[in-house]
């Protein structure tokens, strides 16, 4: 059975690019853990107070998923081990490759000197390997946007295994045949992102159908008419990954259908796909957030289960690296 893990900043919102790339691949499993990844958070400015509504709300959703059910799901700030184990990984990363990956590239390039470059921005991919590697993970499920991050995650376990003996299974990226990258609707050549300012950019998996419609038809597109993929109509193209993505159909079978109806026609059915898609996943989201207690119940035992499995890994690349576990059981036992 391979081990999987995956993880997600809780930041207050999550779009249909996080559920058709991520989300909608993460199955309830006795091998898998899915992580809210809070420590994550505070590498750009963040609120205090909305970090912690934001994870209650992304562990809410998780659970409307029913990932609860199965796997384990955590908040990452809850188990320790992850950013002494970040700490460890420093030795084997190398300030070059940390600056050459490209959402540190385009997020320092975003602050600007003036602002100043926080330290942990660079050391994002650090924590997220420490993320990754705690949990003996085979496998990764993640939209193309992170597959850098994998990757990296994967040379800092081999260097390690090579520096210090082996310690690390070698992780690889997870990423969907269809969906790994929905595209804004204001600029289809770039990413949908959640740091995007225009709301109408991003459809939300909370959006309401009148919210939902509206954006869909608001998107950009080409001046054409006919609808089919091409690297000149990326907004077409990206509706219908998105079309795919909600309804299962293969684009070419969406292709045969939409090709020669205009692309008022097309865009009709993008959105009803996209609300019906939604509407079950809306529904019990609204369920589970009317009570937080127990989603805080789950997080609390999902942070008990995932420290289980962490420990032991932190304890063998503690000891590879020359901290040994002894002195560290005697220490606990002085007054
Ligand atoms: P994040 O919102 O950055 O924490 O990302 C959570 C998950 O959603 C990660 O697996 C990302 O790769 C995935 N993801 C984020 N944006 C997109 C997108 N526009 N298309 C597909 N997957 C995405
Ligand atoms: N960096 C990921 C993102 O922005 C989130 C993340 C943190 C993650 N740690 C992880 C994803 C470990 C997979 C595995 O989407």
């Amino acid at each position: 059975m391979a081990r999987v893990f995956s993880g997600v900043q809780p930041t207050g919102e999550a779009h249909i690019g996080n559920y058709l790339g991520a989300f909608r691949h993460w199955r309830p499993d006795p091998e898998h853990m899915y992580c809210i990844v809070d420590l994550h958070a505070i590498t750009v400015e963040h609120d205090p107070e909305a970090l912690e509504r934001d994870t209650r709300f992304m562990a809410g959703l998780l659970v409307a998923l029913g990932l609860h059910e199965g796997s384990i799901l955590f908040a990452q700030s809850d188990v320790p081990a992850h950013v002494e184990m970040m700490w460890l990984l420093t030795s084997v990363a190398t300030v070059g490759e940390l600056e050459r990956m490209t959402q540190f590239k385009a997020k320092a390039r975003a602050l600007g000197r003036r602002a100043g470059i926080p330290a942990g921005l660079l050391m994002y991919p650090v924590l997220m390997a420490a993320d990754i590697l705690l949990y003996r993970t085979d496998e990764v499920p993640v939209g193309e946007d992170q597959k850098q991050h994998v990757e990296l995650a994967r040379d800092l376990a081999e260097r390690f295994n090579r520096r210090y003996g082996e310690t690390f299974v070698l992780p690889k990226p997870a990423i969907s045949p269809v969906a790994a990258r929905i595209k804004s609707l204001s600029d289809p050549t770039r990413k949908m992102s959640k740091s995007d300012a225009d709301p109408d950019s991003k459809i939300l998996v909370t959006d309401p159908p009148d919210v939902i419609r509206r954006k869909v038809m608001a998107a950009v597109t080409d001046s054409g008419r006919e609808v089919y993929p091409s690297p000149e109509k990326p907004g077409i193209t990206n509706l219908l990954e998105i079309m795919s993505g909600f309804t299962g159909r293969p684009v070419e079978a969406l292709v045969a259908e939409y090709r020669d109806g205009g692309y008022g026609r097309f865009k009709r059915a993008v959105a009803e796909a996209v609300v019906e898609g939604l509407r079950p996943l809306q529904a019990e989201l609204a369920r589970v957030l009317a009570d937080p207690g127990a989603i805080e119940r789950i997080l609390a035992e999902g942070a008990r289960r995932a420290s289980e499995r962490a420990e032991p890994v932190l304890r063998l690349a503690r000891e590879r690296m020359g901290f040994p576990a002894v002195r560290r059981l005697a220490a606990g036992a002085l007054p």
